[in-house]
C-alpha cells in the first residue's frame, strides 16, 4: 500500500435491464390512471420489472461483470465492492458479499451503501478515495435496485414512477487530470418521512399492523420531493463544478437522475445546459434509484455522446434526503 494521492476514475461502465417491459397501458389496467397523465407529469412510458424469481443481486452480476470485463480486470483483481442500493436482497448480509460470492471475487471487501437514489454518486465518491489513496487499485462500484419490490401496487401516486435496473462501473487509478475532479455530497434528514419504507427496520419491526397497513412499500410527499429536487440539483452541481473551476459551458455531459422530465427540464433550464447535453431515458426506465445513473451514463458511452477527455456531471437527489454531484473526466 502506498501512501500517494493519485487521481482515480472510471475504467468501465456497464449496465443491465430485466426484459420484462411494464407500459403505461399496463398500468392502466392495475390502478386508476392514464398513459396520458404518466407522460405529461412524468415524461415515462414505460419500465423494466424483474421476473418473480429473481431479486437485487440478480440484476447487479450482469452489470458487474459485463464492467470488468470492459475494464479488462478478472474478479481476482477486485480489491472492494460497493453495492448502492436500497433494495438489497436481504436486511442484512449485504448484497456486496453476495455479489463478491457470486463473481468469485475472491480478495475483496464488500459493503452496501445507502444513500437513497444518491447512492451511485455517493459509492464513486467513496471508491475514489480508496484508490486516490493508494489504499486500493481497484474498486467495483454497483447501483442496483428491485424498487418493484418496495412498490405499492394498488397507489397509483407512486406505483407508476419506478422501474429495475442496475448499473457498474469499475475504478482505477487514471492519468492526474482524468476521472474524478470533484464531488459535492449533502444530507437534510429533517426531511427523511417525506420518501420512505416505514415498515422493516428496527423502528418499526414487520408485524401483522405493519403489513396491514402497507407500511413496507414506499410512500412518498410527491411535491416536496419534487421542490426539493429542482432546488438541490442545480446548487449541488454548481458547488462541485466551482470545486474544480469548471463551467457548465465547459461540460459535455449532464447525467441527472431520473425520476421526472419535469424535475430534469428544471434543472437544466437554472444550470442553464441546453436539453442536447442532458442524458434522458426516464421515458423508457422510470425511477431506478441508485440504477439510473450508470445506466444513463452506459448508454450515452455506448451510443457515441460521451468521448474519452469528456466532462460529465453526474446528479442525483433521493431518499434520506440526500443529493450529491460528481464531475468527471471520462
Ligand atoms: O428518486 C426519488 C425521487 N422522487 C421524485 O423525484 C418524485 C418527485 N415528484 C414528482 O415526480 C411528482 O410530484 C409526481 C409525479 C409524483 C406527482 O406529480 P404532481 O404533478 O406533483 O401531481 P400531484 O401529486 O400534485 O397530483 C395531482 C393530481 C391529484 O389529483 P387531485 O387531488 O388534483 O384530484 C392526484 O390524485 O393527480 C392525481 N394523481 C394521478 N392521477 C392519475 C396522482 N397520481 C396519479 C396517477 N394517475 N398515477
Amino acid at each position: 500500500m502506498s501512501s500517494t494521492v493519485r487521481s482515480a476514475g472510471l475504467a468501465s461502465i456497464a449496465s443491465y435491464l430485466p426484459e420484462r417491459v411494464l407500459t403505461n397501458y399496463d398500468l392502466e389496467k392495475i390502478v386508476d390512471t392514464s398513459d396520458e397523465w404518466i407522460r405529461t407529469r412524468t415524461g415515462i412510458a414505460e419500465r423494466r420489472i424483474v421476473d418473480p424469481q429473481q431479486c437485487t443481486s440478480d440484476i447487479a452480476v450482469p452489470a458487474a461483470v459485463e464492467a470488468l470485463e470492459r475494464a479488462q480486470v478478472a474478479a481476482e483483481e477486485v480489491d472492494l465492492i460497493i453495492v448502492a442500493t436500497v433494495t438489497g436482497d436481504y436486511v442484512f448480509p449485504a448484497t456486496a458479499s453476495l455479489v463478491q460470492d457470486r463473481l468469485g471475487a475472491s480478495r475483496a471487501g464488500a459493503f452496501d451503501l445507502q444513500a437513497g437514489c444518491t447512492g451511485f454518486i455517493y459509492a464513486i465518491a467513496t471508491a475514489c478515495q480508496f484508490v486516490s489513496s493508494g489504499a486500493m487499485d481497484t474498486v467495483l462500484v454497483v447501483g442496483a435496485e428491485c424498487l418493484s419490490r418496495l412498490t405499492d401496487w394498488s397507489d397509483r401516486k407512486t406505483c407508476v414512477l419506478f422501474g429495475d435496473g442496475a448499473g457498474a462501473a469499475v475504478i482505477r487509478p487514471v492519468e492526474e487530470g482524468q476521472g474524478l475532479l470533484a464531488f459535492d455530497l449533502g444530507s437534510d434528514g429533517a426531511g427523511g418521512s417525506l420518501l420512505q419504507v416505514e415498515a422493516g427496520g428496527s423502528k418499526s419491526p414487520a408485524c401483522l399492523d405493519t403489513i396491514e397497513n402497507n407500511k413496507h412499500f414506499i410512500s412518498m410527499n410527491g411535491n416536496e420531493v419534487f421542490r426539493f429536487a429542482v432546488k438541490v440539483i442545480g446548487e449541488s452541481a454548481e458547488r462541485a463544478m466551482a470545486k474544480c473551476g469548471l463551467t457548465s459551458a465547459e461540460v459535455a455531459c449532464f447525467i441527472p437522475h431520473q425520476a421526472n422530465m419535469r424535475v430534469i427540464d428544471s434543472a437544466a433550464k437554472r444550470l442553464g445546459v441546453p436539453m442536447e447535453k442532458v442524458i434522458v431515458n426516464v421515458d423508457r426506465y422510470g425511477n431506478t434509484s441508485s440504477a439510473s445513473i450508470p445506466i444513463a451514463f452506459d448508454e450515452a458511452v455506448t451510443d457515441g455522446r460521451i468521448k474519452r477527455g469528456d466532462i460529465v456531471v453526474c446528479v442525483g437527489f433521493g431518499a434520506g434526503l440526500t443529493w450529491g454531484s460528481c464531475v468527471l473526466r471520462w
